[in-house]
């Protein structure tokens, strides 16, 4: 395989061919690196490279000329990367993808990047190795580099390394031991050292499953998984956040039409669906907020109906996931409930259809970590003003980037409580 870098400071490479595998792989003829140093390709007596970005700012750019003109001089460049933090994301798929190339050229930038054109001129492919800026490109295009040139075959000269490693299945690689047996009072696992290979691979699935789980749930979506790996996973699950989520249907202070604050009736779709949703995702309560004592009392012969009257016997999962219910006055007396129920006064998170909230749903599964969010969902036109200041954030709008979001509340419940606490999570 061979790449060619386009980098002002080739000698930044210097110690990172000469030594470990890419040595090795550069001796054997599996990999080889060629450098174009677009300062060689300059037309003035200065070797001139970067100048003053037009429409001002801070910083340089990296001129198009002595770039093309380094571009131009590679006889068989294939796919030509340029990093650069606007990239596509650079992953253990894309390296295997550039494993199978025989050539391939990255431009590495410094100063505040390039001159747009270029992308124009050439088939650019941006790729960024993270969300963080770098000084230059060379430590990018070094990731990318030795990503993509231990896949090639012979290069690890253990041809299963690659295979089992970290992201091959859409898994994080398991924990690894060596000797000695015990290390400052701790053991190596009993099972690694059975010799029995069927029981040592089903731990080191069970333990990469949930190594992933916990650290990358996002990535487990990709992976393979069997009916086995699926119970591991629930069973992993059900300690988890979920518990730590709760939501509240706000009946009053709520907004109408008039933007006045009013009180209003219960609904049952309302009861019925979000109950479901709360009781499928694990939450740990779902409350229904109304001060108005005819409509607290609808709500508990409608609960009473289900979870401990005939509804039982009719729809017994209509009864369990109801009995998630609390009906209370006010959302004060939610708050209070959970501070009872876990010994931490939750956060308050109010959803909205409008502004642009302070809030992401990442944001909300970083803080179940540690302790209770209380959701709260409004009824008729919205959460009143006053509830809306009294909470420590407030969500940003489902599709808050399209102009009409007018879901009903049940709908974007179930999206914003997927949206945090997902399959994967
Ligand atoms: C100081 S950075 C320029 C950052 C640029 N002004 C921006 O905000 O996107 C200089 C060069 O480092 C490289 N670089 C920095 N961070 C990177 C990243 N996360 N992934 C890939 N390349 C990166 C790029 O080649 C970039 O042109």
């Amino acid at each position: 395989m061979q790449f060619t870098i386009v980098s002002l400071f080739p000698e930044f490479f210097d110690s990172a061919l000469s030594c470990g595998l890419m040595a090795k792989g550069c001796a054997a003829g599996l990999v080889s690196v060629d450098f174009r140093n677009p300062r060689h390709f300059t037309a003035d007596r200065h070797s001139t490279v970067d100048d003053r970005p037009y429409g001002g700012g801070p910083g340089m750019v990296m001129m198009p000329e002595p770039l093309a003109r380094a571009l131009r001089s590679v006889e068989s460049p294939g796919r030509i990367l340029m990093m650069a933090p606007k990239g596509r994301p650079f992953t253990q798929s894309f390296a295997r993808e550039l494993a199978q190339e025989k050539n391939v050229t990255i431009i590495c930038g410094r100063y505040e990047g390039f001159d747009a054109r270029l992308e124009s001129l050439f088939p650019i492919e941006p790729v960024s190795v993270g969300d963080y800026v770098l000084n230059g490109g060379e430590t990018a295009a070094l990731c990318v580099m030795e990503a993509a040139a231990r896949l090639v075959p012979g290069f690890m000269g253990h041809e299963d390394s690659g295979e089992e490693e970290s992201f091959s299945a859409g898994l994080l690689e398991y924990p690894h031991y060596t000797r000695p047996d015990v290390f400052e009072g701790l053991e190596v696992p009993d099972v690694l050292k059975s010799g029995d290979h069927g029981r040592v691979a089903a731990w080191r699935r069970e333990k990469s499953l949930i190594t992933t789980l916990h650290s990358r749930p996002d990535i487990l979506h990709e992976a393979a998984l069997n009916s086995n790996d699926l119970e591991i996973l629930k069973k992993e699950r059900r300690r988890r956040i979920g518990k730590n989520l709760f939501c509240a249907l706000v009946h009053y202070p709520v907004v109408n039409k008039e933007k006045k604050s009013v009180a209003v009736s219960l609904t049952n779709l309302d009861i019925h669906d979000i109950g479901r949703c709360s009781c499928t995702y694990g939450l740990g309560g779902y409350y229904i907020t109304t001060p108005i004592e005819d409509q607290q009392r609808m709500l508990a012969e409608l609960l009473n109906h289900w979870v401990t009257g005939p509804g039982t016997a009719a729809n017994p999962d209509r009864g369990e996931a109801l009995q998630i219910i609390r009906g209370v006055r006010l959302i004060e007396d939610a708050v209070k409930d959970i501070s009872e129920r876990t010994g931490q006064n939750p956060l308050l998170v109010a959803t909205s259809a409008r502004g642009a909230g302070n809030m992401h749903v990442g944001d909300v599964r970083t803080l179940l970590a540690d302790r209770p969010v209380l959701l709260l969902f409004g009824t008729a036109h919205g959460l009143a003003p006053q509830v809306l200041e009294q909470c420590d954030g407030i969500l940003r709008p489902v599709r808050y980037l399209d102009g009409y979001n007018h879901l009903s509340v049940r709908t974007a419940a179930a999206i914003i409580i997927d949206r945090i606490l997902g399959d994967a999570l």
